[in-house]
Parts: C-alpha cells; structure tokens; sequence
C-alpha cells in the first residue's frame, strides 16, 4: 500500500519511542513512521520532510513536547500534532490544546486509543475542513484580498473564535464546562434557552444534563434534536408564522451536533422567544462553538479518564496492603462505610459524603511504604517502629498528589491521625485546628481498630469499644461528635456493605460515566 502519511514520532526514551513506532506501523501501511530522539532532531526533519501528523512527548530533556509544538505552529501549519504524556494534567491539556495541538494521548498508549486518534486525524486532514487556525487565516486571506460583502461576517468569526478560546480555557470543571457553552450558545444566537442533550451509545436516548434561560424542553426542541441524532447535521426548529396566511414558515430555534472523536455524542439546542428567524449565520457560530468545546469536553475526559485509572491503581494498592494483613483486611472499606454513615446521620452535604468516599478509602495509602517486619509485627512497635508508621499520613498525600484530591479529601489522609489534644501526628493540631473531616474519620479509624482482631490482642465488642471511645472524649477525640457517634453506632449495629463503596474518583464527579465512554 501506498505510503500516503509522514508520521513524525519524538521521544528521547528509546524504549518507548521504539514502541510507539511498532504500533503506529501496526495501525496500517499508509503510515510512513520516522522516529527522532530529541526535539532538535525532529525540528531536522520537519525542514527536509513534509510531515503529516506529529506525536511529541511531553517529558523531553532538552525541549518539552509544547515548546516543540510552538515551534512546530509557528512554522509548519499543517502538520497535525499529538501530545503524548505520562503524567496528564488539566493545565498541561489546556496548554496543548491552546497551540493547537489535535489531540492529547496518555502513556501507556494503546492500541485502540492510537487508531481513534489516527482515524481522528485522518479525517480532519482529508474530509472536514483542516482546522480552525486554517480556516481562520484563509479567511484572513479572504479579507485582504478584497472580499468586502464578507467582512462583518469574518471579523465577527474571527471575534467569537477569540472569545471561545479565552472563555473555555478558563473553565476547570465539567459542569461548569457545559453552563459555559450554553451561555456562549445564547450569547452567540441572541437565543432564550438552550439545552445539551447527551446521546447514548445506541444513539436511543436523549438525556438532558444542562440547560440555561427561560423556558422548558417542549416537543418542538426535542423533535429537532432526535433528527439531529438520526441526520446527524444541523437542524432548524421550525413553526408556521403567527396568522400568517402565506403560511410563511419561521426558524425559532437551532439544534447542532456535538462530536467526540466523530462520534455524535451531544445535542446543543437553542431557541428564542419570542420567534427569532435563525439564519445560516447562526448554524456557524453553533457549529464553530460545537467544534471548540468538543474538543475540550474530549480532553477533559481523557485527563478524567487518566485520573481514574490513577485512582483504580491506588485503590488496587490499598487492596493488596490490606489482604497481606488478616488484621487489616478491608480494614479501610469499613472505616468508610461507618464514617459515611456518620456523616449521613449528621446531615453533611453531599460533597463531603464524597470526600470522605474518596479520601477514606485511601486513607492508610502511605502505609505501602512501610516494610513488613513492622507493619505485620505480632506485639508492640518500639519507638523508631512507632515514628514510621507514623510517617504514613505525609507518604499518603504525596501518593495521591497525581489526583488533584480537594482539601479535604486530602485533609483526611494528611490528618485522620490527630488528636483533639494536641498529641497525635504528623502535625500536631489540637481542637477545631484539625479539619471537621479528619475529626470523623479519625473516630470511624479507632472505632474499627477497637473492633478488630490484633497479632497482640483479639477484637472487643461494640459495647467495650464504645466504652473506650467515649472515655477518649476531650483527649483523642472531637468531645462535641463523639457523644453523637457513640449514639449512631450503638443503635442499630453497623452491617458492612463493602460492596456499596464504589469509589468516585475527584475529578469525575460530573458525568464521567457519561464522558468516558467517548474515550473508552
Ligand atoms: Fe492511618
């Protein structure tokens, strides 16, 4: 088969550069693959060779990745560029993604996720137009040759393409994501109401996620969006003019397609009343915010995705530390789930129930650390044995740094061993210095110690347990939650569900399911 694309590949690791080559070629023949080692040898070969796609490593000695692809941008417009990563982060995706980069691959790739990526690629250099920079300077093009009649339409073009670029690389969330672009909808169509509507896999189902202004989604906005689904193009919403005997037919609203990967995975419906007549601007500038904002819901979700598998590892890890330890197994599902439970009683809102979802399964984290011969020990720890399992609150927040925790998640795993007094560790807090969840979680931990079987002594009862808990009451533990805990505890006894702890993982907490499957 006829070698139809240069494909660059830079990576100054050998060995991974040399895989990334065996699976670009396994992917298909049409792709000539030509390695570089280093960031200078790639910009030797982007001068003697016209390059098709380029994938960049993020982490080079000499040149990062970026600094490459700005180099790339500011001389080779046509190259389409991929960043590949083994530590992804949001900044570094929107950095990307800011010099137009095409795509954002995590390490280790895979093979599917490569071919996605090629197939993307492909398609964006032969079917769609190329990309917006293009479009945007072929319009400049446009305009400095002459073509007057055009001008408010391409500086207005070019004016929303600026505001998208800025607004959107602001947004750090998903659902914040979407209010964004609804509200750049309304702004962009003068419109009333808009909607995204999400798309299962099956293209069966429209599920509402967002909406922003005044109005419901009537029959008439879900219509159009369901042909969206089936056509797979723009669609107006259409409505016979008021008492109108020409029975002229007016555009009332607008509904475009979003894709991910060109797969259709959303529906952005605008509409505005009273009727506005929608016009063939409009598809444009829909279609223009559809384009931008696909692309970071589709790298938001490659980050998220990243963070989940990160989060899986770790959880895993907790799992393997905790099964050499028949003293210790599962011992951090359960503090969980009494913790949870507490909190529930006590009315926490939601986004501490899953902090402490999220941070109590890790809590022990930086015990991986610890060797054997002192975390299984059968008998009391001496004094050095004692400072380093205390160490483990500071190794855990430094192993769950990659996920971007929120405070108090990472408050939990940082502090869950302080005491009300003042004597705990690694930081010595006393009172309400300890952060409120640390305080809860701290008294599910002891709960469950008390409770369980030790290689020096055998588990006590809930009653004795209690009993201990309440006499620590001012010393160890929160004197004002303590009484409350004791009376949750007490009546009815807990039942240990580990299977209810699915963990959800910081970043994923909108929509990941629902993200993901565009990036599974
Ligand atoms: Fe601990």
């Amino acid at each position: 088969m006829e070698k139809k694309y240069n494909v660059l590949v830079v990576d100054d690791e050998p060995e991974v550069l040399a895989i990334l080559v065996a699976l670009i070629q396994a992917t298909g023949e049409e792709y000539n693959v030509i390695p570089a080692a280093n960031a200078f040898e790639a910009l030797k070969i982007l001068h003697q060779t016209p390059i098709a796609f380029a994938f960049l490593d993020q982490n080079m000695a000499e040149l990062s990745g970026l600094e490459l692809l700005e180099h790339i941008r500011q001389r080779y417009q046509d190259v389409q560029v991929v960043i590949v990563t083994g530590q992804p982060s949001y900044s570094l995706v929107l950095s990307a993604w800011r010099h137009q980069a095409a795509d954002f691959l995590s390490k280790p790739v895979g093979l599917k996720e490569l071919q996605n990526v090629l197939v993307k690629l492909k398609i964006e250099k032969t079917v769609q137009t190329p990309n917006l920079t293009l479009r945007h300077q072929r319009c400049e093009k446009e305009l400095m040759q002459g073509g007057h009649g055009q001008i408010g339409k391409l500086t207005r073009e070019q004016r929303i393409l600026c505001e998208i670029l800025t607004s959107l690389a602001e947004v750090g969330q998903t659902d914040e994501l979407y209010t964004k672009i609804l509200q750049m909808a309304l702004d962009l169509t003068n419109g009333t109401l808009a909607y995204f509507l999400l798309v299962d896999q099956d293209h069966r189902h429209l599920e509402p996620i967002a909406s922003l202004g005044t109005g419901d989604l009537n029959p008439s906005l879900l219509k159009a969006s369901r042909q969206v689904v089936q056509h797979q193009t723009s669609v107006f919403i259409k409505r016979q003019k008021n008492g109108d005997l020409s029975q002229e037919i007016e555009r009332i609203g607008l509904a475009v397609p979003f894709r991910v990967r060109g797969e259709l995975f959303g529906v952005l419906v605008v509409s505005h009343n009273p009727e506005r007549n929608f016009d063939a601007d409009d598809v444009l500038m829909l279609n223009l915010l559809a384009e931008r904002a696909s692309l970071i819901i589709e790298n938001t979700a490659l980050y998220e995705s990243a963070v989940l598998k990160h989060y899986e590892t770790l959880r895993a890890l907790v799992n393997s530390l905790e099964a050499r330890d028949p003293y210790s197994c599962q011992h951090s599902e359960r503090v969980t789930q009494i913790a949870l439970r507490f909190a529930q009683e006590l009315s926490l809102p939601q986004e501490d129930l899953d902090a402490i979802r999220i941070a109590g399964l890790l809590h022990d984290i930086g015990k991986v650390g610890i060797r054997d011969a002192i975390l299984l020990k059968p008998g009391k720890l001496n004094q050095e044995e004692q400072s380093i399992i205390r160490t483990h609150p500071l190794v855990g927040e430094r192993i769950v740094e990659p996920l971007a925790l929120l405070t108090p998640e990472k408050d939990i795993i940082l502090h869950h061993h302080e005491r009300w007094d003042g004597q705990g560790y690694p930081s010595q807090l006393a009172g309400k210095e300890i952060p409120f969840l640390s305080r809860i979680l701290a008294l599910a931990d002891a709960y469950d110690a008390i409770t369980s079987d030790r290689p020096y002594r055998g588990h006590r009862d809930q009653k004795a347990a209690l009993t201990e808990i309440l006499a620590n009451a001012g010393s160890q533990f929160d004197p004002e939650l303590t009484r409350p805990f004791v009376k949750i505890i007490e009546t009815p006894p807990v039942s240990f569900q580990a299977s209810n702890l699915l963990p959800h993982p910081p970043a994923l907490r909108q929509n990941i399911g629902k993200l993901g499957k565009s990036v599974s």
